[in-house]
């Protein structure tokens, strides 16, 4: 192979940048050429791209998001766009690809896939609702924004005798929510996984508030509901005055945690050595700390991932 590409595309996510450099040096190091087509598919679609040679990815390793740019591309979605983007690969003699973002992005490399183009996915998003992956690119630096958020929020409420919703990002995804809840040592998790009893919640909360405790926090998934509606539904219930904090994309950027640009690293050179070995059609992930390999095609028709029940019962036992 001679030349490959990579894009980013969809939400962004921290140590989208370890990868992208990785996988531009591992080509170098193997004589390859590496070019990053900005904006995502958007980029393919307008051939709009960078050559990424060593000291154009100097520097990046460090910073949040993504210095390709992203986007979410609906032209893409048609038969005519993927056409578009396979001529345009193989007009610049490029003779793979790496596709690095969230389930939407993971199935238009599946497309090209199909199309019979080599591709190589890697999971970048917080939500960590990608199967056949332990954890995504991300995830771990959303979940750290989420803990200095949600400290800061914890000494407020402590001096107020509040109550606090904070309201995380995670799409369907209850992940970010339950994981946030356990390392911040929040009361309740609010998730989709799971139906909520607000009557037993607020009643909990009162018992909290009756004993003399400071602060109550409740971690919510925005895919549960929002959180200005609960904080009304408990108001007068609960003994604690009760304030809601949205976090929004606060959560999503950032310098990546070390977890992040080991994982963003690990994945960018796995993806070239496997696209150089003639593997295709599938993505990277992390099993037990170890790279592993699943075909495309299994990781976009397997649904969102499962929350793991060992999880969802710790925070239930740590919050009382
Ligand atoms: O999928 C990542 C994510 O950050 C979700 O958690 C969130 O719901 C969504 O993207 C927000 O998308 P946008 O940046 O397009 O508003």
């Amino acid at each position: 192979m001679k030349r490959l590409a990579i894009l980013t595309s969809g939400g962004d996510c921290s140590g989208m940048n370890a990868a992208i450099r990785a996988a531009a040096r591992t080509a170098i190091a193997n004589d390859v050429e590496m070019i990053g087509y900005r904006k995502g598919y958007a980029g393919l679609l307008k051939n709009d791209f960078i050559r990424l040679d060593s000291l154009a990815v100097s520097g990046v390793l460090q910073r949040g998001g993504t210095f390709l740019q992203s986007a979410r591309c609906p032209e893409f979605r048609t038969e005519e766009g993927r056409r578009k983007a396979l001529d345009n690969l193989l007009k610049e003699q490029v003779e793979g690809m790496i596709v690095i973002g969230g389930d939407g992005s993971l199935t238009g490399a599946l497309a090209l896939d199909k199309l019979g183009f080599p591709v190589i996915g890697i999971p970048g998003s917080i939500d960590n609702d990608i199967p056949y992956t332990d954890m995504s690119l991300g995830v771990d630096t959303a979940l750290n924004n989420i803990l200095y958020a949600v400290d800061c929020i914890k000494d407020t409420a402590s001096s107020h005798d509040r109550a606090f919703i904070v309201e995380v990002m995670g799409r369907n995804s209850g992940y970010l929510a339950s994981t946030a809840a356990i390392a911040t040592g929040a009361e309740f998790a609010i998730i989709p996984e799971t139906e909520l009893d607000l009557t037993e919640m607020c009643h909990q909360l009162r018992r909290r508030y009756e004993e003399g405790r400071t602060n109550a926090l409740i971690i919510m998934a925005e895919g549960a509901g929002h959180a200005r509606d609960i904080a009304a539904g408990i108001k007068d219930a609960i003994g604690f005055e009760t304030r809601v904090t949205v976090l929004g994309h606060y959560q999503r950027g950032g310098a990546p945690t070390v977890f992040d640009r080991l994982l963003g690293s690990r994945f960018g050179m796995k993806a070239v050595e496997l696209l150089l070995s003639g593997t295709k059609g599938v993505m990277v992930g992390l099993a037990a700390n170890a790279l592993t390999t699943t075909l495309l095609e299994m990781v976009v028709n397997g649904g969102q991932k499962k929350l793991n029940a060992d999880l969802l019962q710790m925070a239930d036992i740590l919050g009382i």
